[in-house]
């Protein structure tokens, strides 16, 4: 089946692209110099010369705190944007797999992991958009996977925000900065190269859907920055803070932890613990 990906340059994208590529699938890498999600006729003529059987779109505004003033930007991306994919894809009939994120729910109702039907009620602007542009294809297409991701690190850091978490923290220590990070908002710490893998068989299966998809197990961002230090045998002056201190612009969960029930309901194993996976990153960064 042939495959285009899109945002085949970011932090996901590379790894899948590499990833998909290794396996010998026909994919199609295309960055934001090939197609703009915003531009629908350009959109159209790029897949209409593909003909992809799959459409992978891991393109999105992800700039969580300016996405509260830059709230059209963060529309046109998320929503707008996937509505042109959604309806390229739908008239051609191919598949759609797309991205969206734990920060569609609050996290103060909860203290257990969420899982796919749980009622959504994001917090910020850009949980808005994403979880708006979740409705935007399952209104137009049928065969689509939406993929709910968190706390993602991968060796390509984030494009749109110009790192990610793992690097920004061993950045911050090697320079002798202090540190303070949040301890009461809870994720699961999730590699990319995890995601990538697990996607892949669940390609395989074409049981379409709504999928959360993170490693195992929960931590607070302190305990994650903590579990950083050690693995990079870095001991930087690092506290614990409160999201009230830390004042971000955007409002986030403090429990965002969601369990991939439907990816076992599909009869895929479960991802490894957030752990061994950031010990694995590590080990690799240092080659
Ligand atoms: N990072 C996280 O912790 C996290 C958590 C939950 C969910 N997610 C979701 O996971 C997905 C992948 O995230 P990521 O971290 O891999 O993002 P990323 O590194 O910022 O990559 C996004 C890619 O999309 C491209 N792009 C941005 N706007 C575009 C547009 N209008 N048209 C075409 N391409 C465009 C970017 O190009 P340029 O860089 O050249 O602009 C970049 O190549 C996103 O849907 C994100 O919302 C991420």
């Amino acid at each position: 089946m042939k495959i285009a990906l899109i945002g085949a340059d970011g932090q996901l994208g590379t790894d899948l692209y590499k990833y998909f590529s290794g396996r010998g699938e026909d994919i199609t890498g295309l960055t934001l110099e090939d197609i703009e999600i915003c531009n629908k006729n350009l959109c159209n003529s790029v897949l209409l010369d593909l003909r992809p059987g799959l459409v992978i779109n891991t393109a999105a505004y992800n700039l969580v705190d300016e996405a509260e003033t830059e709230v059209s930007n963060a529309f046109d991306v998320n929503v707008a944007g996937v509505k042109n994919i959604a309806e390229i894809c739908s008239s051609m009939g191919c598949a759609l797999m797309h991205f969206s994120t734990d920060f569609i729910f609050g996290g103060y109702e909860k203290t257990t992991p969420y899982n796919e039907d749980d009622c959504p009620s994001p917090l910020n602007i850009y949980g808005i958009s994403k979880l708006a542009g979740e409705y935007v294809i399952r209104y137009i297409m049928k065969k689509y996977y939406i993929i709910r991701i968190c706390g993602l690190y991968g060796h390509t850091s984030s494009l749109g925000k110009g790192y990610n978490f793992v690097e920004l923290m061993i950045k911050m220590a090697s320079e002798g900065r202090p540190i303070k990070v949040v301890n009461d908002q809870v994720l699961t710490p999730t590699s990319t190269k995890d995601i990538t893998e697990k996607l892949y068989e669940l390609i395989k299966t074409e049981k379409y859907g709504t999928y959360h998809m993170t490693n195992t197990g929960s931590c607070s961002w302190y305990e994650f920055a903590c579990e950083i230090f050690k693995l990079s045998g870095l001991n930087p002056q690092i506290n614990p803070t409160t999201t009230e201190d830390f004042g971000a612009k955007a409002k986030r969960p403090f429990y965002s932890v969601l369990d991939n029930h439907n990816l076992r309901q599909a009869g895929l194993k479960d991802l490894r613990h957030w752990k061994n996976a950031l010990a694995d990153y590590i080990a690799e960064r240092k080659k």
